[in-house]
């Protein structure tokens, strides 16, 4: 597959089964986004692989912090919670770790983070896998940071769901070229 042809047709692809990548994909694919561009080579990031049974244990902690911001939330709504992370065989998470630093502000860190996951699902699916990436009321979360590692400050710019695609893709959609651009 040509890097072009790659970058064209990107899909997200929501439904995602086993089997995911194996180790030396996932070193792979993890390269690919260590490769993003990066002001100041500051490195603003954390990745977090999530697999197996331990998908299980961060649907638990979604749960958890379902329940504190509303105690109130119904039996389905913490059984959506906790299988979340099921949906496919490998999640990475991606955390911005903000550097204080004079000249690139945090909206130049997240950038980084946002395209190492990107090249990350460019990578999966260069290997055959498909990705869909997803946020929701857990990537700001204190206890779901925290359960994966981050402090308080830290953020998850995106959870990657990757895996194989089960059934058939989301047509593309048209792109005008010419509703995006303009010639200053
Ligand atoms: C920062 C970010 C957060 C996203 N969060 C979600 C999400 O929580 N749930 C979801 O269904 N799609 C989410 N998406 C969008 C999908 O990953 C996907 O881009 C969208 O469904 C359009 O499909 P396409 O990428 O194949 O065009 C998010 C995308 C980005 C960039």
């Amino acid at each position: 597959m040509s890097v072009l042809h790659a970058l064209q047709q990107r899909n997200s692809h929501g439904k995602l089964s086993e089997p995911g990548p194996d180790g030396q994909q996932l070193d792979a694919i993890i390269a690919a986004g260590l490769r993003a561009p990066d002001h100041g080579r500051l490195r603003p990031w954390h990745f977090v692989a999530i697999q197996g049974e331990r998908r299980a244990v961060l649907g638990e902690a979604f749960e958890r912090a379902l329940l504190l911001t509303h105690p109130d939330a119904t039996p389905a709504e913490c059984d959506k919670a906790r299988a979340a992370p099921l949906r496919a065989p490998l999640i990475i998470a991606g955390l911005l770790k903000p550097v204080e630093h004079p000249k690139v502000p945090r909206v130049e860190q997240v950038a980084s983070v946002a395209c190492a996951l990107h090249s990350m699902s460019l990578a999966a699916e260069a290997l055959g896998f498909g990705t869909m990436w997803r946020t929701g009321r857990y990537a700001q979360d204190a206890v779901v940071v925290g359960e994966l590692g981050g402090q308080p400050g830290d953020e998850i710019i995106g959870f990657l769901y990757m895996g194989t695609r089960q059934g058939e893709a989301k047509p593309l959609p048209d792109v005008q070229i010419e509703s995006h651009l303009n010639f200053y």
